[in-house]
């Protein structure tokens, strides 16, 4: 208790210092996105970025314990490498089909009911633009409803 006391008595004069107000780091977040997302040479919207920013959490939660929060894969759980996989970098319709129908007779769960349109589309974005992966490009969720 004392030293939390302690603690907040040291840092308060330097957070407010900072100026760190909730607009100031809701606009540093864009920024920083700008510039995770910049390499690939494409004028993102602030809604692409969005959705590319919630497309690597989702892809965490849903996704990163088979195919590997790199991409690389998990010999163990059998999730192939998506890195530089022709799914994410080819025709958007048999990623987004891979997704929602998974594969029977494999490990690769179907997300059509446990993940909305959204979603989907997050992930979907997210893995043809994450590591070395550059289709450029976002899914929609209407490109998903339609293939559901
Ligand atoms: C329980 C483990 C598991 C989870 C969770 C999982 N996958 Fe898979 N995934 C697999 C396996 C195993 C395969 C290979 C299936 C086959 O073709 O035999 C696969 C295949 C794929 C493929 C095709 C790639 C290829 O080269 O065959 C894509 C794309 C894919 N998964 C995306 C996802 C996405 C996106 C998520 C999260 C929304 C996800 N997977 C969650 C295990 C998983």
């Amino acid at each position: 208790m004392l030293k939390s006391i302690m603690l907040t008595l040291l840092f308060f004069p330097l957070w407010s210092l900072s100026g760190c107000s909730q607009q100031d780091s809701a606009q540093f977040d864009l920024e920083q996105a700008k510039q995770k997302w910049g390499s690939s040479g494409v004028a993102w919207t602030e809604t692409d970025l969005q959705l590319l920013e919630s497309g690597e959490l989702l892809y965490r939660s849903n996704c990163s314990v088979c195919h590997g929060r790199d991409g690389k894969g998990d010999m163990q759980l059998g999730g192939p490498e998506l890195d530089g996989s022709p799914f994410a970098n080819g025709q958007k319709s048999e990623l987004i089909e891979r997704i929602l129908q998974g594969k029977k007779g494999s490990a690769m769960p179907a997300f059509a009911d446990a993940l909305s349109d959204k979603q989907i589309a997050a992930i979907a974005s997210y893995l043809r633009n994450a590591w070395k992966n550059q289709a450029a490009d976002i899914v929609t969720a209407e490109e998903v409803k339609q293939l559901r």
